[in-house]
């Protein structure tokens, strides 16, 4: 009687230091797989996990490798560093929006798939991204809401990218290479510019200056050959004409016999 006693309080011990335990470690590893505030959901087939609005300041780390889609909006993340989403092969959407990125790094993109459809990096910081972040993209980007610098680097930007439908005219520029831009969309100004044109410009000048450099040489060479032609002429001409009269007679005699 008394051991089963002690077993049975002893068990109920270690139950509850079990269960514990358990609790313990659930906690632990929901705490290390999600960030804070984020959660893991299936909607409507797709994988999807949401951070929005969570207070990140960088992108997390263990983003589960299923993942379809991926909110990642109303954060306070300013930065995307090379290799953000590597081993994310199922992704089809990412959401940027309404966060604080002023710099995007080229790599940043790398580790996506051609099967990414929508990338939204609308309402944040960016100035200015090189066109080769979206390298080996298809996606559909919004890239309104940014303060852009209308400049040649973003009209091969847009070039390059493909707009959501009906985000174009929230491209403006914030500033620009001509001061009258300022508070336009950029895609108004590109109808009527070439952004890119000035860098064109200057090595066609450089060009021109040097076609223009070859042509003068090989006109003054000319000019050159022609005069020394003359010079050697004139001499022959002084030479002939300081013949002994008698051979130059005969001379013409001879011209005139034969002509005759
Ligand atoms: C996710 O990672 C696990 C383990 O690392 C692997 O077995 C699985 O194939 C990966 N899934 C995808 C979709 O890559
Ligand atoms: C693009 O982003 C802007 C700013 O966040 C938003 O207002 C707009 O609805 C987005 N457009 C589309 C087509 O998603």
């Amino acid at each position: 009687m008394p051991l089963v006693d002690w077993l049975l309080r002893h068990s109920v011990a270690m139950c509850l230091l079990l269960q514990s335990f358990v609790l313990m470690s659930f906690c632990f590893h929901s705490a290390t797989t999600f960030p804070k505030g984020c959660y893991h959901a299936d909607e409507e087939g797709y994988k999807t996990f949401r951070c929005s609005n969570a207070q990140l300041t960088a992108i997390p780390k263990d983003i589960p490798n299923d993942t379809n889609k991926l909110y990642l909006d109303f954060n306070q993340i300013a930065f995307i560093p090379n290799d953000a989403f590597q081993n994310l092969p199922g992704l089809v959407e990412l959401d940027l929006s309404h966060n604080i990125i002023t710099r995007v790094e080229i790599g940043a993109f790398r580790g996506l798939s051609e099967n990414v459809r929508s990338l939204d990096l609308s309402s944040n910081k960016l100035a200015s991204v090189n066109k080769d972040i979206f390298n080996n993209l298809k996606a559909k980007a919004n890239l309104s809401g940014n303060p852009w610098l209308c400049d040649c680097t973003l009209q091969q930007l847009i070039k390059k990218v493909e707009l959501v439908a009906g985000s174009s005219d929230g491209i403006v520029c914030a500033a620009s290479t001509q001061e009258e831009h300022v508070g336009k969309p950029f895609l108004q100004l590109v109808g009527d510019m070439d952004f890119c044109n000035i860098y064109k410009k200057t090595t066609d000048i450089a060009m021109l200056v040097t076609m223009f450099g070859w042509f003068a040489m090989v006109i003054s060479y000319l000019v050159y050959y022609v005069r020394q032609n003359q010079e050697d002429a004139r001499r022959h001409l002084e030479y002939l004409k300081s013949l002994p009269s008698k051979q130059r007679k005969s001379e013409d005699s001879s011209t005139i016999s034969t002509v005759v």
